[in-house]
C-alpha cells in the first residue's frame, strides 16, 4: 500500500499526478504541498500549504505527523522569475529544502524513491535549435559559452543526496516536453493559451483562426507530453525497481506538427482557417498585426555536438530564431480582443484571472521557434514503458477539462453559435 508526497500539486505537472493517485486504489494516502492554492478535498488527501522558500525547520514543523511513512516523493514544485539566477537560485534551493524537511521530520527510514520534473531545457531546447531526436545520454550544456541550468544542479543534488544517506533511496528524474495539461495561474500553459486565443479569434470578425507563429514552426515535427500521461508514467517509474537513479524522457509516443493539428483546433472552435495562412511568407506582419522576432544571445543547443556528427562550424545564432507573425502578447492587449474576453466571461460565468494569467510569451515561444523538437522514448521502452497517447486526443482532453473547470470558454457553443454574442 503505497504512499506519496507531492510537492507542486496545484501545477501543471503536480495536479494531474494528484489526480492520478486518486484514482488508484492501492495508493492508500497522499499528502500534497503547494505554496498558495489547494488541492480540491478528497478522503485520501492531506494538503498542508508550505512556502519551500521557508527554512527547512519550520516547513518541517508545519509538516510533521503527516510526512511520517511516506515512501514516494513527486517533487513538482516549480518558481519562475524574470531574472534567471534567481530562478536558478530558488528551485535548487526549494529542492534541497525538501530533502532536508524528509531528513528533519523523520520520513527517512520510509522514503523509497524521489522522482523529480524536469523538462526539455536539460538539452537546451530554450536555447535554440537541439540535436535530435534528443536521447538521455546526450551530454550536458555546461561550462562556457552555456548558461547556468538550475535542471542539472537540481540532478546533482538529488544523486549527492542519496549518497549522503547511504543510497537508501533512489531517484528518477522525467524529462516531458511541452505539457498538455490543467492548471491555475501557473508559469507554462499551452492548452489554456491556446484555447484563449482560439474562442476569442472565432469570436471575432471573420473567424479566423491564423496560426500566430512562424511558417517554419507550423511545417516543423513536434512531441508533446500529456500531463495525465506522465503522471502515469512517474508512478510507473516509482515502483518500477530498474528505474531506480535514471532519467527519462516522456512525451505522448507520436511525433505531430502544428499544420497537423490547427485545422484540428480550428474545427474544434468552429472557425475559419485563413485562405492564406502566411500571406508574408516565413516572417513578417498579419494584417495590422505586429510581427516579432527574437535570436537567443546564445549558441543553440546543437553546436554541443556539431564536432561529432562532422558539422563544426555549421551552426549560429541563425538557429536560435523566434518568429511570429502575430505577437499574441500584443494581440492579448488589444481593446477589441479583450472586450470581447470579457462578454465571453460573463456568458459562461468563466473565471475571471484566466485571461492576465495566460502565459502569452510561453505560447509565444513554442508556436515561433523554428525547430523540430523530437524527442526519443526508446530508453523508457527499453525499460518496459508501453504507455502512450494521441497528441490531439490530449489537447481535446485537456480543452474538455478547462471548459468544465470554468476556465475555458464551451467551444460546442461558440462552433453552434448558440451563445448570445
Ligand atoms: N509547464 C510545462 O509545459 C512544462 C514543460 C516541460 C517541463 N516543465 C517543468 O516541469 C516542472 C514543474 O513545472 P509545472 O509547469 O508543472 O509547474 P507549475 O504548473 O508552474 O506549478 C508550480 C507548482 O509549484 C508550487 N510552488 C511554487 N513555488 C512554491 C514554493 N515557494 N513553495 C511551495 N510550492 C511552490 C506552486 O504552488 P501554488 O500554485 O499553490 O503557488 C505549484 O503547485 C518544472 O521544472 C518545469 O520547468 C514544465
Amino acid at each position: 500500500m503505497p504512499t506519496a508526497l507531492v510537492t507542486g500539486a496545484t501545477g501543471l505537472s503536480g495536479n494531474a499526478i494528484v489526480r492520478h493517485l486518486q484514482g488508484l486504489p492501492e495508493w492508500t494516502r497522499v499528502l500534497t504541498l503547494s505554496r498558495s492554492r489547494q488541492v480540491s478535498p478528497h478522503p485520501k488527501i492531506t494538503h498542508v500549504t508550505v512556502d519551500l522558500c521557508e527554512a527547512s525547520d519550520s516547513i518541517a514543523d508545519s509538516v510533521k505527523g503527516q510526512i511520517q511513512g511516506i515512501e514516494y516523493v513527486f517533487y513538482c514544485a516549480y518558481l519562475a522569475d524574470p531574472d534567471p539566477d534567481v530562478t536558478f537560485n530558488v528551485n535548487v534551493q526549494m529542492l534541497q529544502t525538501l530533502i532536508s524537511v524528509l531528513r528533519r521530520s523523520g520520513a527517512l527510514p520510509s522514503l523509497k524513491r524521489i522522482i523529480l520534473v524536469t523538462g526539455l531545457k536539460q538539452y537546451g531546447v530554450q536555447l535554440g535549435q537541439p540535436k535530435q531526436p534528443m536521447h538521455e545520454a546526450d551530454p550536458w550544456l555546461e561550462g562556457e559559452p552555456w548558461p547556468k541550468n538550475f535542471y542539472y544542479e537540481q540532478q546533482r543534488t538529488l544523486i549527492n543526496a542519496a549518497r549522503e544517506d547511504g543510497d537508501s533511496w533512489s531517484w528518477v528524474v522525467t524529462y516531458p516536453q511541452d505539457i498538455i495539461g490543467v492548471a491555475r495561474g501557473n508559469f507554462m500553459n499551452i492548452a489554456t493559451a491556446l484555447g484563449l486565443y482560439a474562442s476569442v479569434s472565432t469570436s471575432l470578425g471573420q473567424g479566423e483562426i491564423p496560426f500566430p507563429g512562424a511558417k517554419k514552426t507550423y511545417l516543423a515535427f513536434n512531441s508533446w507530453t500529456s500531463a495525465r500521461l506522465h503522471a502515469e508514467f512517474c508512478v510507473w517509474a516509482a515502483l518500477k525497481p530498474e528505474a531506480g537513479n535514471q532519467g527519462f524522457n516522456v512525451t505522448n509516443g507520436d511525433t505531430e506538427s502544428w499544420h497537423n493539428l490547427w485545422p484540428r483546433l480550428v474545427e474544434r472552435y468552429g472557425g475559419k482557417i485563413p485562405p492564406v495562412m502566411f500571406p508574408h511568407g516565413d516572417t513578417g506582419s498579419f494584417g495590422d498585426f505586429e510581427a516579432w522576432h527574437s535570436v537567443s544571445q546564445f549558441q543553440p543547443a546543437i553546436v554541443k555536438h556539431e564536432e561529432a556528427i562532422g558539422l563544426k562550424g555549421e551552426f549560429s545564432t541563425r538557429h536560435n530564431e523566434v518568429h511570429q507573425q502575430i505577437d499574441t502578447v500584443k494581440w492579448a492587449q488589444r481593446p477589441e480582443v479583450r472586450a470581447k474576453w470579457e462578454e465571453l466571461r460573463e456568458e459562461f460565468g468563466l473565471e475571471s484571472e484566466t485571461w492576465d494569467k495566460a502565459t502569452w510569451r510561453f505560447a509565444t515561444f513554442l508556436l515561433s521557434r523554428e525547430f523540430s523538437c523530437v524527442v526519443s522514448m526508446s530508453k523508457a521502452r527499453k525499460f518496459g514503458w508501453t504507455g502512450y497517447v494521441d497528441t490531439w486526443d490530449a489537447f481535446e482532453e485537456t480543452f474538455d477539462t478547462l471548459e468544465r473547470e470554468g476556465i475555458l470558454p464551451p467551444a460546442q457553443k461558440l462552433k453552434r453559435g448558440t451563445h448570445r454574442i
